[in-house]
Formats: structure tokens, C-alpha cells, sequence
């Protein structure tokens, strides 16, 4: 090879190296050693040299984790060895007996265990081959599975090239382990998909399943699953010495391990694992729904072998389901700070898993019609994580069966009720609702959002109370004086509400523009507005073109904008009152500038409308992949659209774009100029 060329791969080999060892930083060990830019910076200077020497491209490069391509099938795989479930415990009785007859199969007094948390996931073998990530299947029937080797390398926590030698593991080798989908994933996957019009999915484990089961792995990418390592083969056999070394070298390999381990020295030490776990399973960002214990000598599990499907070596303590019955007895409506009518369960109080509910969230009229609930009936609650407890169905329906109707005037003020076609949410139309105010303040003081500590409900009640804050800029002028007008306000909780303010001033772009509470603007719309635009002041100006059509497709070039939020943010910004108060925020010195992102170029300069339903992929999946190439995706056609993407019963865009002799192509053609069909 000339030098020059050893030269590029060396300098792509040193590049490759150095951002897996940040990934690994950062998605296994959730310690970051530099922050995004500088990861980008890198990842960006790769991607170029291989641009440059594509024959140097390799499946384990960092950059080839995403743009596989969509396939028609999934090819069943044999698994090396039977992939087991495991036996249950349910209480303290059942998880002695299963000790007792380890001591017994063993002959042993008392021996070592391991404790590990059970996700509530999806359960995948990866093999490695040559220390290199070569195949991802599915559990499957426990002897059969399916090959989903290019969405799981998507999944950031699941290394494509092993420290075999850190690790002491032989070349080939089989990793065992759950893929799960964090709450915040799931919680941000549901709110897409009602933004769609979709129905929700129940719970993470299925939209894990779902996630990892898509044909293109484009949108596994979309979804951030992670994966925890807990079990490795060798030759289809287990390796090793102990359970808890192999968890170790795992770790040491570069594989996520759930640092919530145990290692017990009796079964006493594991019952305390277990309660200590029983409450703190709570504050997880994922879902658990027990614990497994594992017997840590190998050498014992050839004794204690198998009870049919399960190994005698290992069980799940099974915790009581977070789930309750009880009685709805009234269905009250709230007031959000978009004036969003939420119908809220009163139940009465029922204990489930540690604390006692009495609310449940309604969500809409719609989510009452499909479940058909009425004051009255008997319902099953269910509670997971720190999500809201919600409803899951009637068990019985009470005597009287009055249908529950939403009110035609706001509770909190007597303002107009109205329901927008094509909207499930019903919503109160009077601007100066003390209801939105309240919950604006709230909202922008929350921690996801400025984070002032100590501004919750009661002292906001108060100020919005005594009119000292009229809308989230006056948060910004109180001072001493005005706190210690308050009830139940001294000097040092008054001191440290205003340093908490004054923090609050140090918080990235994306924050503020999270705070100004723009209708269906989240965190995730903000995050994108800021990569987009980079500062508040390009967002104004674009969303605030004089002519609406115009600043309405420059929104929709930001990801994930459709018509509707580009409509709300121009809507935001127009209004003069709410200019004064992004001044005011301004004056106050809050962050107006953020980061821009830099995107693919093969779509750069391509204007896209996509109408129809596509068989792959939602509106908001293909407008993704398309922005992610460079391209632009807007509403509507126009003689500067180059393509229209038409799906199954397209609309009048269709005819528009025939009428205009726009370009029309199908799901397959987007993929082409994709590059992944
Ligand atoms: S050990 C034979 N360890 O629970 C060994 N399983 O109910 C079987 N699971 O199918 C797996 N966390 O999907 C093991 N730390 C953990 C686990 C775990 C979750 C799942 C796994 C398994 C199911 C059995």
C-alpha cells in the first residue's frame, strides 16, 4: 500500500477509535467526556475522509451504525443454545423454597447469588465474531429467532467491535440481553404518534418489540432503545467461572451492564436487594418488573440444570403489578396551560405499589369513548415509572350509565369551549384564562424547562394571585421586596427563589423557547428549532415573514414541523404581546443563541410534499429522513417543488402536482433517491 494511502487508514482507524471510545462514554456509561459539538466535530471529520475512500468503509465503522437499508423480510436464525424464561417468586415464601432446593441439588449450606434487575424488554442474542458485532436475533420461539442485525446496530449502547482483550473473551463469543425503550423514548414516541393521529402503544416493552421489528432500521434509529448486556456463551455454552466475572468482563468489553447489580453472599442478602428495589424501582428512567437472581458459581448450574422451559440456577422475584381496581367517582376536567381541557378520574383512593391513587388521567373524549368509561364503573388502574396513572379498562359498569360530556364553558374562568375539527382536544378560547396563566408560570418554571427550583404551585398561586406575575417575563422583575409581600415567604427562602431565577438565565435556547409554551411546541420541536435556526432571533424572523406562506415553509424546512406547528409558531411570534416578552427576556438576559446542525448534502436544495399513506414509514418518519439527507419537506405543492412522494389515497396534491408537472413518486422512488431502497 503507498504511504499515503496507510497514511488515510491510519488516520481513520486513530478516528474510529476515538469515537467509539466516546460512545461508550457516553451511551454505556452515561458519562460524557465532551460535549455533543465535539462528538459531532469528530464524527463529522470521519464521515468526510470515507467520503473521500469509500473502499475503506467498514461495517464496524461508527458512521454505518444508521443508513442500512429497509428489507422485505426478516431471515429466521437458529439460535446457539434454547433461549430460556425464567421461573417465577412472588413472595418471600416462594424465593426460600427455590433456595432450598439449590442447597438440596447442590448439597451445598448456602451459596453466592447475583442480583440484577429484570427490564421489562425485549430479550436478544448478539454474536460476535473476531471480537466484531456480526448478528442480532430476536428471541423468537426460544429455538428460532429473526435476524434484526441492522436495527440493533442502531442502538447506540450495543458495541460493533468488543475489547475482547480488556475483556479476556475469546474471538467469538454470544452476548444475551435485554433491548429496552426508556420512558422518556416511549413518552416521546406516544406524543408523535398522537400528533399523527395514532393510537398510543401501551407500554414500552411493545414499543420496543415494535421498534426493533421495522423493516428499516432508519426507524429503530428514531426510536433510542438501549440494550443491557446479562448473560454470555461461548460456543453455545456458558463461559466461565462466575456470573458475576462474566458481567464484569462484559462491562470491561465495552457492553452496557445494569450498574444496579448485586453481588450476595446468601439469600438473605437478596431478599434485602429485592425490598430495597421494590420502592427505589421507581425513580428508574425504565421500566422493571422484578428481579432475577442467579446462582454466581457456573460449576452449580450443570448440577441444577433445568424444570422444563426454565433453568434451576436462576429465578424472577416477580413484583405485584402497579396495578389496582377501583371505582370512578367523578370525571373532573383541568386546564393546562394551552387551555387544553384534560378530563381528569377521580377514583376512589387505592393503594398500588407503595402509594395510594386517586387521579387518573383521562387524556380526551376520545380516549373515554374508546374505553367507555362513566362515573360510576369499575376500572383497573395502572401505574408505571413516573408516568401518570392512567386508566386500562372497565372491569364492571356501574348502575347508572350517564355519558360523560365535556363542558361548553371553561371551569376556571366561563370562557368559550371549543373542539377544532380534527383535533381530539377540546380547549378554552379565552387568552386571559388566570387557569393558562398559572400553568404557563408553572410550566415554565418546571425542571425540564427553567428549572426554578421552589416556584411550584403554592407560590405561584399566590403571585398570580396578587397580579405580580401577569406572564412568565415578571418572573424575571421580582425581587425581595415583592417575595417577602408573600405569605409563608422569609428571607432565605425568598433569597433562594431569586438565585434560582438568576440560574435560570444561564439555560440553553432550546429551554426558553420550551418555556414560552408554543402550542404543540415540546422539547423535542425546541431542540430541532434550535439546530435549525441557532438563534431565537432567525426563528422570529423567519416565523414572522410578512407573507404566511413563505414563513410558513421556511418552519416546515425544521425537522418534524408539519403545517400545523409551523401555524402555531407563526401564530406565537405575530402576536405583538408576545414579541414584547421575548424583549423582556431578552432584557432579563435569558439565551438567545444556541447551536446550528449540520446535515446530510444528497437531498440539499430538494423540495419534497409527501401525500398519501406510505407503507414504511409515517409522515413525520419520511419528512425525517429526507431533512436528515439535506432535503425540505413542505405542505404544499407549488411550482418549486421537485417531488411529490404519493402513497396509498393521495389527495389533492396529487392533482395539484400533475396540474403544475411536478415530479410524482412513490414510496420505492424516495427510497432510490435515498439511497436505502
Ligand atoms: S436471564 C436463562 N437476566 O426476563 C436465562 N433475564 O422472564 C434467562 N430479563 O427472557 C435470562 N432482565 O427477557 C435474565 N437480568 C436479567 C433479565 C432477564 C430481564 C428477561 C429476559 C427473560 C425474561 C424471563
Amino acid at each position: 500500500m503507498a504511504a499515503a494511502a496507510k497514511n488515510v487508514q491510519n488516520k481513520i482507524e486513530a478516528l474510529r477509535e476515538k469515537i467509539r471510545y466516546h460512545e461508550h462514554r457516553y451511551y454505556v456509561l452515561d458519562d460524557p467526556e465532551i460535549g455533543d459539538a465535539e462528538f459531532d466535530r469528530l464524527v463529522n471529520e470521519l464521515k468526510k475522509l470515507e467520503a473521500e475512500h469509500p473502499e475503506l468503509i467498514a461495517p464496524d465503522s461508527p458512521t454505518q451504525r444508521v443508513g442500512g437499508k429497509p428489507r422485505e423480510g426478516f431471515v429466521k436464525v437458529a439460535h446457539s443454545s434454547q433461549m430460556l424464561s425464567l421461573d417465577n417468586a412472588y413472595n418471600e415464601q416462594e424465593l426460600r423454597d427455590w433456595e432450598r432446593r439449590v442447597n438440596e441439588l447442590t448439597g451445598q449450606k448456602s451459596v453466592e447469588y447475583v442480583c440484577e434487575l429484570k427490564m421489562d424488554g425485549l430479550s436478544m442474542a448478539l454474536r460476535y465474531q473476531g471480537g466484531r458485532f456480526v448478528r442480532g436475533i430476536t428471541r423468537g420461539d426460544g429455538s428460532t429467532g429473526e435476524d434484526v442485525t441492522e436495527n440493533v446496530r442502531t442502538i447506540r449502547s450495543v458495541p460493533l467491535v468488543a475489547d475482547i482483550k480488556k475483556a479476556r473473551l475469546p474471538a467469538e463469543f454470544e452476548v444475551r440481553g435485554e433491548v429496552i425503550m426508556p420512558h422518556k423514548a416511549f413518552e416521546r414516541m406516544n406524543e408523535e404518534r398522537e400528533r399523527q393521529g395514532l393510537p398510543r402503544f401501551a407500554n414500552p416493552r411493545n414499543a420496543g418489540a415494535g421498534a426493533v421489528r421495522v423493516l428499516d432500521p432508519n426507524i429503530t434509529a428514531l426510536r433510542r432503545l438501549d440494550f443491557h448486556a446479562y448473560f454470555l456463551l461461548v460456543n453455545g455454552r456458558v463461559h466461565g467461572k462466575e456470573q458475576w466475572e462474566n458481567l464484569e468482563a462484559l462491562s470491561a468489553a465495552g457492553f452496557k451492564v445494569n450498574p444496579h447489580r448485586r453481588f450476595a453472599k446468601n439469600i438473605d442478602d437478596v431478599w434485602e436487594f429485592i425490598r430495597e428495589w421494590e420502592e427505589k424501582r421507581e425513580s428508574l428512567p425504565y421500566e422493571i418488573d422484578g428481579i432475577v437472581v442467579k446462582v454466581n458459581r457456573l460449576a452449580l448450574w450443570n448440577e441444577l440444570g433445568f424444570t422444563g422451559k426454565a433453568p434451576r440456577w436462576a429465578i424472577a422475584y416477580k413484583y405485584a403489578a402497579r396495578a389496582g381496581v377501583t371505582i370512578i367517582e367523578d370525571i373532573k376536567v383541568q386546564v393546562g396551560r394551552t387551555g387544553k381541557l384534560t378530563p381528569v378520574a377521580w377514583l376512589k383512593p387505592v393503594p398500588i405499589g407503595g402509594t395510594t391513587v386517586s387521579r387518573a388521567t383521562l387524556h380526551n373524549m376520545d380516549e373515554i369513548e374508546r374505553l367507555g368509561v362513566h362515573v360510576g364503573d369499575t376500572v383497573q388502574v395502572e401505574r408505571g415509572g413516573d408516568v401518570i396513572p392512567k386508566i386500562v379498562e372497565v372491569v364492571e359498569h356501574g348502575k347508572t350509565e350517564e355519558a360523560f360530556h365535556m363542558p361548553e364553558r371553561c371551569p376556571e374562568c366561563g370562557g368559550h369551549v371549543v373542539r377544532v375539527e380534527g383535533e381530539a382536544d377540546h380547549r378554552c378560547v379565552n387568552a386571559n384564562c388566570p387557569a393558562k396563566l398559572r400553568e404557563s408560570i408553572l410550566h415554565f418554571a418546571s425542571r425540564g424547562v427553567m428549572n426554578i427550583e421552589g416556584m411550584g404551585d403554592a407560590l405561584v398561586n399566590q403571585l398570580v394571585e396578587r397580579g405580580l406575575v401577569r406572564s412568565v417575563a415578571d418572573i424575571y422583575d421580582l425581587n425581595k421586596d415583592k417575595l417577602l409581600s408573600l405569605e409563608r415567604m422569609g428571607d432565605k427562602s425568598a433569597r433562594n427563589v431569586l438565585n434560582e431565577i438568576e440560574g435560570s438565565k444561564k439555560l440553553p435556547l432550546e429551554r426558553v423557547i420550551y418555556g414560552l409554551g408554543i402550542r404543540f411546541v415540546g422539547e423535542r420541536t425546541a431542540e430541532f428549532l434550535v439546530q435549525h435556526f441557532g438563534s431565537l432571533d432567525d426563528l422570529i424572523e423567519a416565523a414572522t415573514l410578512p407573507e404566511e406562506a413563505a414563513a410558513i415553509e421556511k418552519l416546515e424546512q425544521v425537522e418534524e414541523v408539519g403545517p400545523r406547528i409551523a401555524a402555531s409558531i407563526r401564530e406565537f411570534f405575530v402576536e405583538p404581546k408576545n414579541r414584547e416578552l421575548v424583549e423582556r427576556l431578552r432584557k432579563a438576559g435569558l439565551q438567545f443563541k444556541g447551536k446550528r446542525k449540520e446535515r446530510g448534502t444528497r437531498l440539499a436544495g430538494k423540495t419534497f410534499v409527501l401525500t398519501g399513506a406510505m407503507e414504511k414509514y409515517t409522515r413525520d418518519e419520511a419528512k425525517k429522513l429526507i431533512e436528515d439527507a439535506g432535503g425540505k419537506v413542505v405542505g404544499s405543492v407549488s411550482k418549486k417543488t421537485d417531488y411529490v412522494v404519493a402513497g396509498a389515497e393521495p389527495g389533492s396534491k396529487l392533482d395539484k402536482a400533475r396540474e403544475l408537472g411536478v415530479n410524482v413518486i412513490d414510496e420505492n422512488g424516495m427510497e432510490e433517491l435515498l439511497g436505502v431502497g
